[in-house]
């Protein structure tokens, strides 16, 4: 049922009726980069309801006149596409904008007399595009104002949050009550645009369409699991939030915890939104905490540490702390890599290896699941070395894909063996061009469909995991981290960390 724009016709999904989609914080970043571009996509290739008229609010003054200007420039600059073709142009119509400061309750009067005037009798989905400090107010008042009543069916009212979701534990059940004060769960939409991507929707297709792995898929024939998430970006305009955030926050608690509990799930009885939630949630709580409550020890199983300057991309690059907006204390790691271990029959005593970081050599995003070796190494006088174990890597990105090694036969009349890679590519099996995570997650929400999002038990049980580790930091009141050099794999603590269980991180 999930977006393979491959078999577009495939796609059985209900027909959404006339829609709005109210923007909050339609000035910024995300809207131009991102939600537009996205929206023209699915225009172009009709998926979007035949009415959807889109209102852009932000306190940044402009008109409808100049927004429209804004979705050109946006769609130029980052769809490739020239404002004056027809779809453009039918956006371009349908786009409005709101100026006015988010707390003040009259915004909400005007927003909702904007909506009877432009999307009468439609389902509204309103995007939380702004910092999250301002959500629950804005929240509150669109409540407060009548906005979240869905008056029949046709008039549906759904919310999609934005990342983060809170920065700990604590605050992210806030966010959550505050949440369902005001929606009711189906009706909230929680980002994480990892679960977008084709290759993580994908892993379900992989797991749960085909019968030959699942025999396989436990601790009796994997050895081990990498997942890895290199980034050569740094922190780029984003300290603001980046310096308070950190990679294990930024990427750790939603995107990584989101993979491993794809690859570790049981499989669900349906594809539902629920029951594929229920299960990942299973996987989530089975992992076992980093850091033990009473002691407050294990953090020998984590590594942290901050770029130094260095070189990324034939490009020479400054260190974190002389980045544009970062003190030049700071001590907020830019790379983080951490062992898990899961309490469960399928899982029990296979180590899980996560890491990620930036400005890191390369970008990619793969997880690596290691099988166990032969039981015998019947080649030995041909091979002093034992066989390489057999692997699978699914590559999340840049180069879309699946690939497993495997042990052949070298050609020739001796008996000579070597490990060789049978590869899928996306792009090569299907051709055309792979969506964005945000062109699947907006058509999602549009049709009600939250299986790609991120339930409310799974975001706090991610943060109760996360949270400890980020405390035991703290308390250990640490003025200085270790550094990498920007363009290298990480600390030397994050190879000795996997070193202790006689694994090595793949090389990529
Ligand atoms: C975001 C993080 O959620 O994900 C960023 O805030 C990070 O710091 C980004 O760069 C990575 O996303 P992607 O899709 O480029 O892997």
């Amino acid at each position: 049922m999930h977006g393979n724009p491959f078999l577009d016709g495939l796609r059985i999904e209900p027909a959404p009726g006339a829609a709005a989609l109210v923007i909050f914080g339609a000035s910024g970043d995300l809207t131009r980069r991102k939600l537009l571009p996205a929206i023209y996509k699915l225009t172009t290739a009709h998926r979007l309801p035949p009415r959807l008229s889109i209102i852009g609010v932000a306190k940044t003054p402009m008109d409808d006149e100049s927004f429209r200007q804004q979705l050109g420039d946006s769609l130029r600059e980052f769809a490739e596409a020239d404002s004056a073709d027809a779809v453009a142009q039918s956006l371009a119509a349908n786009l409005y904008y709101l100026e006015g400061d988010l707390e003040d309750a009259t915004l909400y009067e005007r927003l909702k007399a904007r909506l009877t005037e432009v999307a009468p009798g439609a389902g509204v989905l309103f995007y939380l595009a702004i910092p999250p400090s301002i959500g629950p107010a804005v929240i509150g008042r669109l409540d407060a104002a009548g906005l979240t009543t869905e008056a029949d069916a046709a008039q549906w009212r759904r919310l999609i949050v934005e990342k983060p979701f809170g920065s700990d534990l604590a605050s992210a059940k806030h966010l959550n009550k505050v949440l369902h004060e005001h929606f009711t769960e189906p009706q909230i939409f929680r980002i994480d645009h990892y679960l977008g991507k084709e290759t993580v929707q994908n892993l379900l297709v992989f797991r749960f369409g085909n019968g030959m792995f699942e025999p396989i898929w436990n601790r009796r024939y994997i050895d081990h699991v990498q997942i890895t998430a290199a980034e050569t970006v740094g922190v780029e305009q984003r300290a603001g939030y980046y310096d308070s955030a950190g990679a294990l926050r930024d990427m750790v608690q939603n995107h990584l915890m989101q993979l491993l509990t794809l690859i570790a799930m049981e499989p669900p009885v349906a594809f539902t939104a629920d029951s594929v939630r229920d299960r990942k949630m299973d996987a989530l709580l089975s992992v076992q905490p980093v850091i033990d409550s009473s002691s407050g020890s294990g953090l020998e199983n984590v590594v942290r540490a901050q770029y130094a300057a260095g070189w990324v991309d034939g490009r020479e690059v400054a260190g974190y702390r002389d980045e544009p907006g970062v003190l030049g204390t700071s001590t907020t790691e830019t790379f983080v890599a951490l062992r898990l271990a899961l309490d469960s029959w399928r899982w029990a005593g296979v180590p899980f290896y996560v890491r990620t970081g930036k400005h890191l050599p390369k970008r990619v995003t793969e997880i690596a699941i290691q099988f166990k070796r032969p039981p015998l190494h019947i080649f030995r006088q041909v091979s002093a070395t034992p066989v390489a174990p057999n692997l699978l890597i699914i590559n999340v990105q840049p180069d879309e894909g699946m690939s497993l090694r495997f042990e052949a036969k070298l050609p020739g009349t001796r008996m000579q063996i070597a490990p060789v890679m049978m590869n899928f590519r996306y792009g090569a099996a299907f051709g055309g061009e792979v969506p964005e995570a945000y062109e699947t997650l907006l058509l999602d929400a549009l049709i009600g469909d939250s299986t790609l999002f991120a339930r409310h038990d799974f975001v706090e049980a991610s943060w109760a995991l996360i949270s400890p580790i980020h405390d035991a930091w703290r308390a250990q009141k640490a003025d200085t981290i270790p550094t990498y050099e920007s363009g290298e794999w990480g600390p030397p603590e994050a190879r000795a960390l996997i070193r202790r269980d006689g694994y090595r991180w793949r090389t990529l």
